[in-house]
């Protein structure tokens, strides 16, 4: 291979795919398309398939684009929330009489979801240990259809073997004469660090409010297939229910993957720092990171990711010590959500996970000490020094 043969890195890609200059002046940045309809050139003649704009619009266009060229993907499609793209997932995929298996740490929104509301209308969900392949493939009834998996997971950092996920699905598949298709929530890790398309996996959702947009002020989600006919499927019913990201967000999320590759790099290097610290302190009973050699997914995380991120659960023991933590921090905020550049901290069970049942949440390991932090981008000696300050008190 000459150098003139090489295909873009991921870095360029980042900056570069779907973002060509606006064809008028040139811009070079993707303009807000924000209009809701297109003069069509003459009757029964729109431009380029610009008729209306939840189907179509170039901002949002050209962040789908940028999606499907980072996850490796045929086709993206942008949401106005990580559940809305979730919600049309579903309804593309699974119907009636189906059955999905979920990761059984799966985010508590998407569990509220299946387990809340899907569940009416006759898909059935067990939700699975998918660290363990073989416990998968004893899951699969006749009628599955999905595999949802999470990896790392929310909040306890459970890492799935998701190559030999995509082989058991496969496997059992044919067995049956159906597709499973395999999901990746992949919003942990982003492409970044982990591409379950290049896996094995069928398709790729996101929560673009975390590291993709990465500035903490845009809600929104993705769903990228693997297979154009897939990524057909996802258009259709994404237009025919209308969840769609707006321009102004998908300008913002366009904007952010561009620095995303420096910014999950500074995420690394802050995260496995804070974890190295966390897991040193007497007041810290256990620390979830799968950088961490004692991690039970280290070896797996090691092989299918190419960084460990910012993303840490620690337990204190009670709700109490992390109460004081949390009332004490002051660069960590205390807040929902997670993938800013601001380090964000977090009390699962009451917060993210307050919708999965008590019992469920503790069978989970979300136990009423675990505190998770989103470790940001700023110097870490300083997010070192307040969780040092705010332990003091606990
Ligand atoms: C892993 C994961 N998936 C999906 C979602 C849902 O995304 P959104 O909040 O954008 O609807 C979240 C939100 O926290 C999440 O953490």
């Amino acid at each position: 291979m000459t150098d003139h043969d090489r295909k873009p890195g991921f870095a360029t890609t980042c900056i570069h795919a779907g973002q060509e200059p606006e064809p008028v002046t040139g811009a070079v940045t993707v303009p807000i398309f924000q209009t809701s309809t297109y003069v069509q050139e003459a009757f029964g003649k729109p431009r380029d398939g610009y008729e209306y704009a939840r189907t179509k619009n170039p901002t949002r266009l050209a962040l789908e684009k940028q999606l499907a060229a980072l996850e490796g993907g045929a086709v993206a499609h942008a949401f106005a929330s990580g559940m809305a793209a979730e919600t049309t997932l579903m309804l593309a995929f699974v119907k009636a009489g189906d059955h999905v298996l979920v990761s059984r740490n799966t985010y508590g929104g998407t569990y509220r979801f299946f387990s809340k509301v899907l569940a009416n209308f006759g898909v059935t969900f067990a939700y699975v240990d998918t660290t363990d392949a073989e416990a998968v493939r004893k899951a699969v009834t006749p009628a599955t259809r999905m595999l949802f998996v999470e990896t790392p997971t929310n909040p306890t950092m459970e890492i799935s073997d998701l190559a030999a996920l995509a082989a058991v699905a496969k496997e059992e598949g044919k067995k049956l004469g159906e597709k499973i298709r395999v999901v990746v929530d992949n919003t942990f890790a982003t492409p970044f660090f982990q591409k379950p398309l290049a896996l094995g996996c069928d398709v790729v959702v996101h929560s673009t409010t975390k590291y993709l947009n990465g500035h903490s002020d845009s809600v929104g989600g993705a769903v990228i297939c693997a297979d154009a006919a897939d990524g057909a499927k996802i258009g259709f019913t994404q237009n025919a229910a209308g969840g769609i990201l707006s321009p102004f967000d998908s300008f913002l999320v366009s904007r952010g993957i561009k620095t995303l590759p420096v910014r999950m790099k500074a995420h690394d290097t802050n995260g496995r720092a804070v974890a190295a610290w966390l897991s040193r302190h007497p007041k810290v009973l256990k620390v979830f990171y799968p950088g961490l050699p004692g991690h039970p997914g280290h070896a797996v995380a090691g092989r299918q990711m190419s960084g460990f991120g910012g993303m840490i659960s620690f337990d204190l023991g009670s709700e109490a010590a992390a109460r004081r933590l949390l009332d004490r921090v002051v660069i960590c905020a205390l807040g929902e959500s997670l993938g800013g550049v601001e380090s964000l901290i977090s009390h699962p069970a009451t917060m993210t996970h307050a919708s999965v049942e008590p019992e469920e949440r503790i069978r989970r390991g979300i136990t009423p000490g675990l505190v998770r932090v989103s470790v940001g981008i700023e110097d870490v000696e300083d997010i070192l020094a307040d969780l040092s300050r705010a332990l003091e008190g606990v």
